[in-house]
């Protein structure tokens, strides 16, 4: 009987998706598009890769980039902590005189975890090290038939240990993308096709009927609402932003002044709000007008929900004084949330 690895590797061959990142063995473009592949789908990433590759062809160019300039390459894909820890490790990568060659190297960047640890050295090096992402949990549940949570610690240590053992030790890469485009493509998380899938006739999950419940998860993700009144200042030309300094979402990308609530604030209480008050300076007195109540914006663990209000002040305003004044039709240069991006797509 064939092993298993042979057959998904015989099922690479017919159905692997064609992607630029494929055509190469260079270790800097591997490891961006692995940051990029971590929470985003391959039809999304596939531009955000080539993209970011023309601009940033090789680990010396990103290195010597600003961060704000990385960031607006990455505006739209979320999570920026990936493109903030990327280009960190590119400049912890030249100052150590060029990309690590070992496992324990690679996994000591910045941002790099076991997963991308793991996909780098197989692909870029040919090193046995098997990947474990949601699409192998998904492959490896089903067709074992275990309901260990993957993500409690006994769990995580049993499916890395299945993966080990699954994997074709002469052909690591190759095999590691087989496995995660057969969870993505033919095992996939809803109606899987299994009546068509070559491991049919000894996926335990198929036999016993539990494909719906496998793999299983202990904890749901918990997401929460936050408020948030963004205002949007016309002095002239000129308007206000700022870059979010704290840890929290969106850090280091700039918005609009922005006034957070703990509750849904109606407009005429908005007005009223100290934290509204202490933005404008004495003896200015400035028309506000809401533009859009409402939008909800979800992420992966907070649903945002924005107002956007317009105030209109002279071009010489000494309001907002604490924010960075640029100019409106500027303001396409500097990396912000899709929330806000949105929002000024709309206005301009
Ligand atoms: N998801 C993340 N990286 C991948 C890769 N190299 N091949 C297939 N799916 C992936």
């Amino acid at each position: 009987m064939d092993s298993l690895g042979s057959i998904l590797l015989d099922w690479f061959r017919l159905n692997k998706r064609e992607l630029p990142w494929r055509e190469t063995r260079d270790p800097y473009q591997i490891w961006v598009s692995e940051i990029i592949l971590q929470q985003t789908r391959v039809a999304q990433g596939y531009d955000y890769f080539l993209r970011f590759i023309g601009r940033f062809p090789d680990v010396d160019a990103l290195a010597a980039a600003d961060e704000d300039e990385v960031l607006k390459y990455w505006q739209g894909l979320g999570y920026y902590s990936r493109a903030r820890n990327l280009h960190e490790a590119a400049r912890q990568i030249v100052a150590q005189g060029g990309f690590p060659r070992t496992y324990e190297g690679v996994r000591s960047l910045k941002g790099v975890g076991d997963y991308t640890a793991a996909a780098i050295c197989s692909i870029a090096f040919g090193l046995p090290h098997a990947v474990v992402d949601g699409n192998v949990y998904r492959v490896l549940s089903r067709l074992m038939g275990v309901d260990t949570p993957i993500d409690s610690t006994a769990g995580k240590r049993e499916f890395a240990a299945m993966a080990d053992a699954l994997m074709v030790r002469t052909r690591p890469g190759e095999y590691n993308q087989a496995i995660m485009d057969f969870g993505a493509m033919q095992c996939t998380p809803l109606h899987p096709d299994c009546p068509t899938c070559p491991l049919a006739d000894r996926c335990v999950a198929y036999a016993e009927g539990w494909v719906g419940q496998l793999p299983v998860k202990k904890h749901k993700t918990k997401v929460s609402d936050r408020y948030f009144n963004y205002i949007y200042v016309r002095a002239g030309a000129y308007t206000f932003i700022r870059k979010r300094q704290a840890d929290d979402i969106w850090r280091n990308l700039y918005e609009l002044p922005l006034v957070e609530t703990k509750e849904e604030v109606a407009e005429a209480d908005f007005y009223r709000l100290p934290q509204l008050q202490n933005l404008i300076a004495e003896g200015e007195s400035p028309l506000f007008r809401l533009l859009h109540r409402g939008v909800k914006h979800v992420l992966s663990h907070r649903v945002i929900w924005a107002n956007f209000y317009e105030v209109v002040l002279p071009e010489d305003t000494r309001s907002f004084s604490s924010f960075l004044r640029v100019r409106q039709d500027e303001l396409d240069s500097y990396p912000v949330s899709r929330l806000v991006s949105l929002f000024l797509e709309k206005m301009h």
